[in-house]
């Protein structure tokens, strides 16, 4: 069996054609560039979304050669955009998730974030769906339907209406128990009256499509980070991953049980997969490869293949905080903003590559931290995938930092194989997921490095860092 897998993200759209054992037969990679608006707009153009998708499919499925079985696809999870249904026209810009002009929608329906954590074990914070949703409704058009970027594709691919439980469950609107849309929440967002998109398993086969070539099931439907979770075979509750991609994304294996976080982490749908639903907890950096990009914008670097040699052997104390799109769990504050500290005269760019890698790395090792927290037993080590992961030194900083081993999947495709694990669940009834997603061997493991008295100093610093940087409200 042939899987056409794509992984549709922030940054770029890749598509990979893959096997029943894991093998990768041909790579397809378009690179998209969002647009970044004063006052913290993110955008980006659903039709170059989708014609990335269309363009890495037919020349991942071209190169590949081979009869193809179905295709499957990872999203960015809370990406919106309206449109019209009748035509499949967008009527808005993609709102992608670091915007941070919902904002003020937050702000105004504050004194029901305790109520929205209990429903859907999510944070009252733009970066989820439906404050941008909200936002869309009110400062662009009222027309058409508002949804997440995956609807839309999955409509002009199939015709289908459809989204699938994990990315229902990065919405606000979604009961996390009961996995339908919940009425109540509807309320809060004034969306009671917006037609929503059936919500389907990540193994429900929702059409077919002639988009790549001869007709294909369209199956597979899941969020990239929860795709990457299943991948790197963390099935088991207490087992982790990080994901150093636009964002880095730590994801925590929950089980069947959807215990709402005591630690500010967001609980959410892992996924459907044979009628059985699974959570995770996770934690998020909104800007990990984007500030790398950022350091490249501004010319301290050529970009992120020069990590590694332009970062000094050490930071000489200056802190970076990479708050460049606000700060997520645990600090929640969407208008912070991002600093260096400690700079004196001999302080150059080396010392600020390695001060931003140092910064990353904090942020994840406090999340690997409130994780440990939430499930009453620290994390015993740490699976890593994403192009950041190719520098040595922010692998080596997050084992430093973390105080636990790094292991890096052996494959940059991670994304895109858990994607395919969900469509080949769909097609073979006899599949055994554990076995298709497990067996892997880390391509490198990083080792603390640091005496846990010296990481829990830095942390301490950075963390004293981050607190400076919060908006006044907070
Ligand atoms: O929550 C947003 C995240 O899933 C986007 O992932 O790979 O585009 O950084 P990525």
């Amino acid at each position: 069996m042939h899987i056409l897998a794509i992984d549709q993200g922030t940054s770029g759209t890749k598509a990979i054609v893959v096997d029943a054992a894991g093998a990768v037969l041909a790579i397809a990679e378009e690179t998209l560039r969002p647009h970044y608006l004063e006052g913290g707009g993110v955008e980006q153009d659903p039709r170059a979304l989708l014609d990335s998708v269309l363009t890495a499919g037919r020349r991942a499925a071209a190169e590949a050669g081979v009869p193809l079985d179905a295709v499957a696809l990872a999203n960015q999870g809370e990406t919106v955009l309206a449109w019209d249904p009748a035509t499949g026209t967008p009527l808005t810009p993609a709102i992608v998730w670091q915007d941070r002009r919902a904002e003020r929608v937050c702000a105004a329906r504050a004194a029901h974030t305790d109520r929205l954590a209990t429903l859907t074990g999510l944070v009252l914070d733009p970066y989820f769906s439906a404050p941008k949703m909200r936002w869309i409704r009110e400062e662009l058009t009222t027309d058409g339907v508002v949804t997440t970027t995956d609807t839309w594709l999955i409509h002009h691919l199939c015709g289908a209406f459809v989204t699938d439980a994990s990315t229902a469950g990065r919405s606000l609107l979604l009961g996390l128990e009961d996995t339908h849309w919940n009425g109540e929440l509807l309320e809060v967002f004034g969306l009671g009256a917006e037609r929503l998109p059936e919500i389907v398993a990540s193994d429900a086969v929702v059409g077919t499509t002639t988009a790549f070539g001869p007709e294909l099931p369209v199956t597979g439907l899941i969020v990239d980070q929860q795709a990457a979770l299943l991948a790197e075979a963390c099935l088991e509750a207490g087992t982790a991953k990080c994901t150093y991609g636009t964002g880095a994304f730590l994801l925590a294996q929950l089980g069947t049980s959807a215990a709402r976080s005591a630690s500010g982490l967001a609980t959410s749908i892992a996924w459907r997969l044979r009628g059985e639903t699974r959570y995770c907890v996770d934690g998020q950096v909104y800007t990990a490869a984007s500030a790398v990009r950022w350091l490249a914008d501004l010319g301290l670097i050529s970009g992120a293949d020069q990590l590694d040699t332009v970062a000094a052997a050490s930071s000489e104390n200056v802190l970076c905080v990479p708050a460049l799109a606000g700060l997520a769990a645990p600090w929640w504050d969407s208008a912070a903003t991002a600093s260096f500290t400690g700079m004196t005269l001999s302080t150059g760019r080396g010392h600020l590559v390695r001060a931003l890698l140092e910064g990353i790395a904090a942020q994840v090792a406090e999340l690997t931290a409130l994780v440990g927290a939430d499930l009453r037993a620290p994390l015993s080590r740490l699976r890593v995938d994403g192009g950041l992961t190719r520098s040595r030194v922010l692998m080596q900083a997050q084992a430093d930092l973390a105080q636990i081993p790094v292991e890096v999947y052996p494959s940059p495709h991670a994304t895109p194989l858990g994607a395919a694990a969900c469509a080949l669940t769909a097609l073979d009834p006899s599949l055994d997921l554990a076995e298709t997603v497990g067996g892997w061997q880390p391509s490198a493991t990083y080792e603390p490095a640091w005496p846990a008295d010296r990481a829990a100093d830095h942390l301490e610093r950075w963390q004293a860092a981050a607190r400076a940087t919060l908006s006044p409200k907070s």
